[in-house]
């Protein structure tokens, strides 16, 4: 963002001192810009920069409004707090583990899905041997249970009893389907689904574990209960502002009402157009909920600074037909921009070739990579641009893939510093479990219910000679620790954190568990060194005061091994682009199965996935789509990012890896934002739907390489528009 001179409408925002205020308007109109600027303006009028926070979507918007905070008004970016609303969870928690009876002695550790998934299973183990009950059966259902259960929880509910709990996961499921509950009904599956649940917020607790929706609802929970600590931290955050509020869920509103109720200084930006997680719990209802509460205005800002005309009113056209929205209107005064364009392929892959190429035209004329972006609705679009881009030996990074910290060797080492540093953690030494030679999975278990039964820790284990009742496996496990501990422990006093992490690390690579060396392919081996130093690497640039602290909120970071600096082409999900703009933005997969998404059709599955099943440990920014509103926002949200120019992709044959492939025509969004097919693109398309049988790349290599077959228009070089103009 460059720096701005705030409009009239803007100026108001900007110059609103106390009170709650809404600002309700579409993309690129300036709500985060002007936020940006309310901070300058407030600490010109005397507040202290430690009184403001602003609370925003992610890590990387939060460090670049941080930057621009530093930038434009010369503070240290530290002095104004801008935090995302888990970080901001997470922080309180640290700050008042007391409450949850944690010691001092003791820290929080975030669980990553394997472990919450393992801990889930393990608990719901023993309830069905209990019952006689199938394992296999329980551990279907509570993929299903845990999903229902994290919605409730981002709802701010989070039973401690049995029955509750019933009640709670019926009225969810419900929620859903659209069912009436019945709470008479209930079977034995759902009475062990939710005896499991509870048992695992107690077990969490216990231990000291926290999961992602933990960090929300904990201190949530905690405010409500003791308004003396809401009052504290009001007096210490007096003018509150939270950025992409469309996205905010029940307890996340919740949270920051209870602090700012005391002042009522909130100021909530958001455009209810890109309200795109409510498969998260997020709900637009928020917004309205503040507006009752507070009593808040509503401010308004129309005008488009990010794209060009032509690019706003197709967003316009588009979004106007969600019914439930509020109205809007929104222009641009640069009205020299170009029509989108709409770029049809055959197949996929000449899609992501159509993409290179247009890519290396506008590198022709001067345009740096790190001003374009390739956006998608799933993450699958990756397996088709990324060898097209290596080939073309453009280089890229890819945003909200799999995210650093789920990355296997990054899980591995943060478990083994949760052994060195909390000894009891006996979620992280079964996550090692598979690396340490000559102890299985059964013998590990059985050793730690050992430990566990004994009150002893791993520390304690190690020291001690190992006991005769821990058999050939408690030698096994004793050696690893010691080796560890003395990694850890030994002559590391006055070194700096990094080196006690470098240390660890390199153990990690040499020592017993042989990470690197177990896998085969050349390249992923390289890649996960090459991951660990670049741990190394974020430890020693951040300088924290407790690494282990550091790496614990690796997971709710957005830290990737994202390129900030240099030239690279960005790929991004659209979750991920929220907020974010570029000059040139692509739309990949602009075809009806992926924009809107229906998973079970891309797969190859007739019917449309409704998402309900969707596995909530993955905490990933997908869903399987079916929510047709929500659908047409993100394409809304997909082509707001554009400056400059915008271009839609399709393919009229999607192969995904383990799908079948699937013929399918554009989005119908293109009809809707009043863009028309050029004659020849018609004619290519209805040439790929009256193919009965498609054909897949796996299974037809000739078909696929070959362009002379294709009725696609070739180009003669790179200078070349890679399609036609459809209105041109
Ligand atoms: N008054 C202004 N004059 C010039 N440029 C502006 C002005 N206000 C905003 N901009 C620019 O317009 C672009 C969009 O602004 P910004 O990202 O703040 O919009 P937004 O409303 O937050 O968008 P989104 O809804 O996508 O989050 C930025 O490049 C910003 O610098
Ligand atoms: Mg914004």
């Amino acid at each position: 963002m460059a720096e701005v001179k705030l409009t009239e409408q803007q100026t108001r925002i900007g110059e609103h001192k106390d009170g709650s205020l809404i600002v309700l308007a579409g993309a690129g109109s300036g709500k985060t810009a002007t936020l940006v600027q309310r901070v300058g303006r407030l600490i010109d009028k005397g507040v202290s920069p430690r009184q403001i926070l602003m609370i925003t979507f992610s890590r990387k918007a939060a460090r670049e409004i941080s930057a621009r905070v530093e930038r434009q008004f010369g503070l240290d970016g530290s002095d104004v707090v801008v935090d995302t609303f888990h970080g901001f969870g997470y922080r309180f928690l640290r700050q008042h583990k007391d409450l949850f009876g944690l010691g001092e002695d003791m820290e929080w550790v975030i669980l990553n899905e394997n472990d919450q998934k393992r801990l889930l299973n393990e608990i719901g183990a023993e309830f069905a041997e209990k019952s006689n009950f199938d394992v296999k059966l329980l551990r279907k259902a509570l993929k299903q249970g845990f999903a229902l259960w994290s919605l409730m929880k981002q709802n701010g509910i989070c039973p401690g009893n049995v029955s509750d709990a019933l009640i709670g996961l019926e009225k969810a499921r419900c929620s859903r389907t659209g069912d009436t509950p019945n709470h008479e009904r209930v079977q034995l599956v759902d009475r062990l689904v939710a005896e499991t649940l509870v048992q695992y917020e107690r077990d969490k607790r216990k231990s000291g574990y926290l999961d992602f929706d933990d960090l929300l609802i904990l201190p949530t929970k905690a405010l409500k209960r003791y308004p003396d600590i809401a009052r504290a931290l009001s007096f210490q955050h007096q003018y509150i502002m939270v950025d992409e509020s469309q996205d905010t869920n029940a307890v996340q509103y919740w949270m920051v009402k209870e602090i700012a109720q005391h002042h009522k200084n909130l100021v909530m930006v958001g455009d209810d157009d890109q309200g795109i997680y409510t498969w998260r719990g997020a709900r637009v209802a928020n917004l309205k909920r503040f507006i009752k509460d507070f009593n808040a205005p509503i401010a308004k800002l129309e005008r488009n600074f990010r794209s060009h005309s032509r690019i706003v009113e197709c967003a316009s056209k588009l979004i106007r037909h969600n019914k439930s929205r509020l109205p809007k209107t929104a222009y641009s005064e640069d009205h020299g921009g170009d029509f989108p364009q709409f770029c049809v392929a055959q197949r996929d892959r000449e899609m992501a070739e159509n993409i290179v190429r247009e890519v290396k035209a506008r590198q022709a004329q001067g345009v740096p990579l790190s001003d374009m972006a390739v956006l998608y609705r799933t993450n699958r679009m990756t397996m088709i641009l990324e060898p097209a881009l290596k080939q073309a030996g453009i280089p890229y990074t890819v945003v909200g893939g799999m995210s650093f910290y789920e990355r296997k060797e990054i899980q591995a080492i943060t478990a083994v510093v949760r052994v060195a540093h909390r000894w009891k953690d006996w979620q992280a030494i079964k996550a090692l479990q598979p690396y340490i030679d000559g102890l299985g999975k059964k013998g590990m278990n059985d050793l730690i219910q050992k430990l566990d039964e004994y009150d002893e820790n791993l520390l304690g284990f190690a020291v001690h000679k190992a006991p005769q009742q821990y058999g050939k496996g408690g030698i096994v496990l004793q050696t690893f620790l010691i080796s560890l501990f003395e990694a850890a422990y030994s002559d590391t006093e006055g070194l700096p954190q990094y080196k006690i992490l470098e240390r660890i690390v390199q153990w990690a690579k040499d020592g017993p568990m042989k990470l690197l060396d177990r896998e085969k392919d050349d390249a992923i081996r390289v890649k996960r060194s090459e991951n660990l130093d670049l741990l190394l690497h974020e430890v020693r640039l951040a300088k924290p005061d407790d690494y282990f602290q550091y790496l614990m909120e690796g997971p709710i970071s957005d830290y990737q091994d994202s390129h900030d600096q240099g030239d690279y082409l960005t790929l991004s999900t659209i979750h991920r682009s929220k907020g974010l703009e570029w000059p040139h933005v692509m739309v990949a997969g602009f075809s009806n199965g992926l924009m809107p998404l229906d998973t079970g059709r891309m797969n190859g599955r007739p019917a449309a996935n409704t998402g309900e099943n969707k596995n909530k440990f993955e905490q990933d920014d997908e869903d399987d789509g079916g929510r047709p509103e929500e659908e047409r926002r993100l394409a809304y949200v997909a082509i707001t990012r554009a400056a400059q120019s915008l271009s839609l992709h399709h393919a009229s044959l999607y192969h995904f890896p383990g799908g079948e492939p699937v013929v399918v025509e554009p989005s119908p969004y293109l009809e809707e934002m009043g863009l028309e097919l050029s004659p020849q693109q018609a004619a290519i398309i209805s040439n790929a739907l009256d193919t009965e049988q498609p054909l897949s790349y796996q299974s037809d290599q000739k078909k696929t390489t070959g362009a002379a077959q294709s009725p696609t228009p070739r180009y003669a070089d790179d200078e070349s528009r890679p399609a036609l103009n459809i209105l041109g």
